[in-house]
């Protein structure tokens, strides 16, 4: 989205949350950090006669989602999210509707679970410790997890399949849990479990207030009012 924006000479700007220690460079003018809550936002959007908001946070950043609704809403801005639909599920995975619920169908004990839900809500599955956990993060965490059983990956995606495949080989997994984020290559780990007969257990989308949705960025710069034939 970044890209195709840079492309076409709009005057845009990329807010990073400021959760990773060394984010992606994009070619825009970036901040990074909250603003403040809904409060924070609107006066940055009147400081910066901001006139439209792409939302192209991940499903599961509801505070950001849910901001950028009310602070555009309050100020007149125009709204859509760039979000990609979510994955459908395999007959044989099991679908939970949030964190507790992914906590309450692993095994109380005895389970080697890749947990790939990034770096928060990791210790809400501390009340099961006699599983171990793999974990993939970004960034190392900065406090140990809660977590007895575990082994701390750092890296960014994308993996390949082979690497996938290799990784949940390579720990003995048996289940893995992951959010529907809904991205091709996010899917890569869950196929692969699927392939050797793991047991996937997919986590919903928190709810966000209802806004447009554009599922590809040529919708987006359609919705903006530019042309879509570069290539996008
Ligand atoms: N949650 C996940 O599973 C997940 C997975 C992959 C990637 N991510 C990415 O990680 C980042 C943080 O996600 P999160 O789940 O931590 O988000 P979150 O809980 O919804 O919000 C985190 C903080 O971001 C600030 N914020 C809100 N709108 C912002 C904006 N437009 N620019 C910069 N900061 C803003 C808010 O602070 P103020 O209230 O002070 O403004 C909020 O406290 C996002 O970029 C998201 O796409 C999240």
């Amino acid at each position: 989205m970044a890209q195709a924006l840079a492309e076409r000479g709009c005057d845009a700007v990329f807010s990073y949350a400021g959760v990773t220690a060394a984010p992606i460079a994009q070619p825009l003018p970036t901040r990074s950090g909250g603003f403040g809550g809904v409060p924070g936002l609107i006066a940055y959007l009147h400081a910066e006669k901001i006139t439209h908001v792409i939302d192209a946070t991940h499903p599961f950043a509801a505070g950001m989602s849910a901001n950028a609704v009310a602070a555009c809403a309050e100020t007149a801005t125009a709204l859509c999210a760039l979000e990609r639909a979510p994955w459908s599920l395999e007959p044989g995975w099991t679908p939970v509707p949030d964190i507790p619920g992914a906590l309450v169908v692993l095994p109380d004990r005895g389970a080697r679970v890749f947990l790939a839900i990034g770096k928060q809500n990791v210790d809400a599955f501390a009340p099961k410790p006699d599983n171990f956990y793999l974990l993939r993060m970004i960034d190392p965490p900065a406090a140990p997890p809660a977590l007895p059983e575990c082994h701390v990956l750092t890296g960014r995606g994308p993996f390949s399949a082979e690497d996938e495949r290799a990784l949940l080989e390579h720990h003995a997994i048996t289940h893995v849990v992951a959010k529907n984020g809904g991205a091709p290559s996010a899917r890569r780990k869950l196929d692969a479990a699927t392939a050797l007969g793991l047991r996937v257990i997919v986590i919903a989308r928190p709810d966000v207030p209802a806004r447009q949705v554009c599922r590809s960025v040529p919708d987006v710069l359609r919705w903006l009012g530019h042309d879509t034939d570069l290539g996008v």
